[in-house]
This record gives structure tokens, sequence and C-alpha cells, in this order.
């Protein structure tokens, strides 16, 4: 316990990955929100000091970094792009830590209380909301339904969920006494203010955890089933705000249970795939990173559903393309996969599985307009250039 206190001294292992993923992601999605014209705001709703006391940057340096190189390169887009911070107790600390980075701005105070100002942010903004608290204390689900009903451009959020703090917290108050004994399972300390039930259900947006967490009591179901069936019920929910959502549990091998889920939600298709397909490419990278000396302290699992849950992609796309006799568009069925099985395969994957299938006559591709430019037959699987349709042989 009491690792809050400490969050800042050095940057743990599992810390750096949300950080990477965030880091990766901004580019690709900046370039691509621009495009539509409206200005974005990259909105850290827990930003924290901006550097750690051992010198690595924190989420709020690599918002600001990403903003400078973009304004260094479209020196027009200075009105288009801005950095918000909000930070309750380190605001001075983040304050000095951006000096002279522009476009950007610290909120000091709570993200609860800052969700007026976020609010009255101008709705012909895209709003890219990155959220990490410590814990689950500040999460009231509606917080997020009352930014989404605002009504921005668009909005997109990525979430550090402590889905094992959550439990272990509910447990707690639900008096099931040392149901949850391994302080080492969850990232930070629960929050250190008296939670209550009511509020545990604000969270969640329902009660359901409670009987999960009774299930897991009596032994009916094992902490592992009781966390995945847990972030079921809450991705759903947050399914509820964005129409696409996908979540990477950050795992350690040697527990199962992750330290955290990072669940990503989007109301585009392309904002998913950007996602999916970035995560999936990036994953080795990042487990690369990690090993430099902290290998042996945190060996990640990475999340392959078609593995983990014996999923048969061959199966998916055929039950999913005969739910539709006229043929479904190759990025719906793009979107679905990913929906199902999260960031466990690149998008090249999917299209070359295709590809594969259409070659052993399983189905058949039509593409619109169905020849190039050149007058040539099409046979590109870009959905972006032509309408591309995958249906039953
Ligand atoms: C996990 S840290 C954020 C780390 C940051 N993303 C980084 O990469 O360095 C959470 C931060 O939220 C701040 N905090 C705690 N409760 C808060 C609240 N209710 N509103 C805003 N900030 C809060 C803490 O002071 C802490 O700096």
């Amino acid at each position: 316990m009491g690792q809050t206190k400490n969050f800042f001294k050095d940057k743990k292992p599992w810390s750096i990955v949300k950080d990477r993923v965030l880091d990766y992601y901004l580019k690709p999605y900046t370039s691509k929100v621009l495009r539509t014209g409206k200005p974005v705001i990259i909105c850290d709703c827990f930003a924290g000091k901006g550097k750690f006391d051992d010198g690595e940057i924190g989420s709020p340096l690599l918002i600001a970094e990403h903003i400078k190189s973009h304004l260094l390169k479209q020196p027009d887009a200075d009105n288009k792009i801005q950095g918000v911070f909000i930070e309750k107790k380190y605001h001075d600390e983040l304050n000095s830590n951006l000096s002279g980075y522009a476009n950007v701005i610290v909120y000091p105070g709570s993200y609860e209380d800052n969700l007026k100002n976020i609010l009255a942010f101008n709705a012909n903004n895209n709003l890219f909301l990155y959220v990490d608290p410590y814990g689950i204390k500040s999460l009231d689900l509606s917080a997020f339904s009352q930014i989404k009903s605002r009504k921005f451009y668009s909005v997109e959020m990525l979430l550090n969920f402590n889905s094992a703090g959550f439990l272990r917290e509910g447990c707690r108050l639900l008096k099931y006494k040392d149901a949850f004994t391994d302080e080492d399972l969850t990232d930070y300390e629960v929050d250190d203010d008296a939670n209550t039930k009511e509020k545990m259900d604000s969270i969640a947006g329902g009660s359901y955890w409670k009987d999960i967490l009774s299930a897991y009591y009596k032994s009916q179901i094992d902490i592992y089933s009781a966390e995945e069936q847990f972030f079921s019920e809450y991705s759903k929910r947050v399914n509820h705000l964005f129409r696409y959502t996908v979540n990477i549990p950050i795992k350690i091998k040697s527990t199962h249970l992750p330290k955290y889920r990072l669940i990503f939600g989007s109301d585009h298709e392309d904002g998913l795939i950007l996602m999916a397909d970035n995560m999936n490419k990036k994953w080795n990278e990042i487990v690369a990173n990690q090993r430099g000396g902290q290998g042996a302290l945190f060996d990640y699992e990475f999340p392959n559903l078609a593995i983990l849950k014996s999923f048969d992609l061959h199966k998916d796309i055929m039950s999913f393309i005969t739910s539709d006799s006229s043929g479904v568009l190759l990025k719906s069925l793009i979107v679905h996969l990913i929906q199902r099985y999260g960031i466990s395969f690149p998008e090249k994957h999917y299209i070359d599985t295709i590809i594969d299938m259409e070659a052993r006559g399983l189905l058949r591709i039509d593409r619109y307009p169905s020849v190039t430019k050149t007058g040539k037959p099409a046979r590109s699987m870009n959905y972006d250039d032509y309408r591309i349709t995958v249906r039953l042989k």
C-alpha cells in the first residue's frame, strides 16, 4: 500500500506502457482529426507533475512535445491544437515543467471540479481525453456521459481503469473479509477517501459488481473470471457512450490479473482501427523497450484472444458475412473483428486472411469501381479508395 505517495519517485515499468500507447496514437490521431478542419483539444484529466523524479517524462510533457512537433511541421496549425492539463495536487510543478511549451494550459484543481470547464470548451472542437487517475474513485461514469452529450465535433477517450482495485474496494465495502489479499495485484493504492457502495455504483454504471463479487466470495468463480466479468460489463456501459471500444489488459504473466486495463472509446471506425492496429504493431516494441533492464520484474502477457479464448478467426469471418447475403463492407468486417479480437492482430492480418479465404473459394470480394484508373481489374484492399464488399461465394 502507500504507492500513491511514491508514484512520481520513479516511473514503474507498467506505467510506461500506457504512456507509450498514448504517444503512439497521438500522431496519426491529430493528423486525421485536423483534416476535419476543426481544432483539437487534448485533455489530460489527471495530469501529474509532468516529469518523474528520475527524469522520465510523464503524459503532459509527452503531449506538449507532440504539440510542439506538430506546430513545427505546420506553423499555421497554431490555433488548431491545444493541450489542457488538469491536476489537483502538483499543478505548480506541472506549470513549471511545461514552461516554454506553446499551446498548453494547466487547470489546477480536481477533474470533478474542472468538469464544468471541459463542458465549456467550444463544441466545435475535436476532443481527446486521457484519463489516468491513481484509482477509481473519480471515475463517475455520468461525467463521461455529460461530456458526450455536449456534442463535440468528435470525442475519443483513453482511460486507465484499475479493475482489480475496483474489485478489492468492492470486497472491502461488502465486508468480504480477506477475499482480496494480494497487495501486489494492483498498481496503486485504492484511494484514501472513504468510498460507498452508491459511489461504486456510479463508477461502474450499475450494481452488477455486487453480484459478481458475491459469486466470487461464494467460490463460484475465481478472481480472474470475476475481473473478466466485471470488465466486460463495464465495457458495455462505456459502449453506450462510444460506438466502438477496445480494451487492452496490461498483465504480468505471474498473476494473470491485469495491473490495469486501458480502454479506448471512439465513435469512429477509423479511430478504432487506428488504435487497435497501432497497439498491436507497437506491442513488441513496448515490451522490448521494457526489457532493457527490467524484464525480470515485469513480463507482459500479450493479450492474444485467439489463443487465450480459443477464438477461430475463419469461423468469425464466415459468421459475420453470412449475416448479410448482399455482402458486408470490408471496413465493417474489420471493425467487427477488432471488437472481438481486441489488439490480437494488426489490420493487415485480417486483410490477408480474407484474401486467402477468397483464394480458397470460401468467399468473394467485390470492389467498386471494379477497375483501376488504367482500366485493369481492381485488386486493392484499400477501403478508402474503393467500396469493398465481402460476401459468401
Ligand atoms: C497516475 S497519476 C498521473 C500520471 C500521469 N499520467 C503521468 O504520465 O505522469 C494521477 C495524478 O492525478 C492527480 N489527482 C488525484 N486526484 C485527482 C483529481 N480528483 N483530479 C485531478 N487530478 C487528481 C494526482 O495528484 C496525480 O498527479
